[in-house]
């Protein structure tokens, strides 16, 4: 069953309780990208932005990190209510296994993330401790890019890997450029949560959207 998760990046933050109830109605999690300027060349929101939505969700929180020492924030991201916790592997390199125990300790899922560039096998060796593995479709650090093709080769290998750990029911996410027309291949593929930001918030209907992507 694919899950969708929205990401309130492309939101419209002058109504944002409009986009929060779409979330609450019609998709399963809340993808909220953090961004700090320096792990990418973009600055996003934060906590204020967070507990806001945290007041109105009825589905998950999803936090994706995209900042350097992602150790300092993963407790009080936990502390504001976030059910899913992830972090770059490439902002974390040897210090991500302690990384997922962390996010464990503070009650969250732990997620481990990388970008398009960064062979899959380095996430190998977190996958009998990860609850799922973020793959970047894009370069983080922007919506509404292009979805990179080379992507379903990538979710393809890593689920193969978890087959042959017996790890099936870890969750692979997909990020960026995502739409209902490659929804189905990425589902095809191996993926279990999508994320999609323009694709739901800038379409006339962001219900049917979603609708479209779940049935995929
Ligand atoms: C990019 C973010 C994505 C982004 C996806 O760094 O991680 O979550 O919001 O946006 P779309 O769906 O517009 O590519
Ligand atoms: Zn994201």
């Amino acid at each position: 069953m694919i899950q969708v998760a929205p990401s309130i990046l492309a939101a419209d933050f002058l109504h944002l309780e409009k986009d929060v109830q779409t979330v609450n109605r019609h998709a399963d999690i809340f993808h909220l990208d953090i961004m700090d300027g320096s792990f990418v060349p973009n600055i996003s929101f934060g906590f204020p932005v967070v507990e806001a939505i945290a007041s109105q969700a009825q589905k998950p929180m999803d936090v994706h990190l995209m900042i350097v020492h992602p150790e300092k924030y993963i407790p009080r991201f936990a502390q504001v209510g976030a059910a899913m916790i992830s972090f770059h592997y490439e902002a974390a390199l040897e210090a991500s296994a302690a990384l997922l125990d962390l996010i464990h300790e503070n009650g969250a899922r732990a997620g481990i993330v990388i970008n398009p560039d960064c062979p899959v096998e380095k996430i190998f060796p977190y996958l009998d401790q990860a609850d799922y593995v973020l793959l970047m479709s894009v370069f983080a650090g922007f919506g509404g890019q292009k979805f990179i093709p080379e992507t379903l080769d990538r979710i393809r290998a890593v689920r193969k890997e978890l087959r042959r750990r017996d790890r099936e029911a870890v969750d692979i996410e997909v990020d960026g450029g995502i739409s209902p027309a490659n929804a189905g291949e990425l589902a095809r593929s191996g993926a279990t949560i999508l994320v999609a930001g323009s694709a739901v918030f800038r379409a006339e209907d962001p219900s049917e959207v979603i609708r479209q992507m779940k049935q995929a």
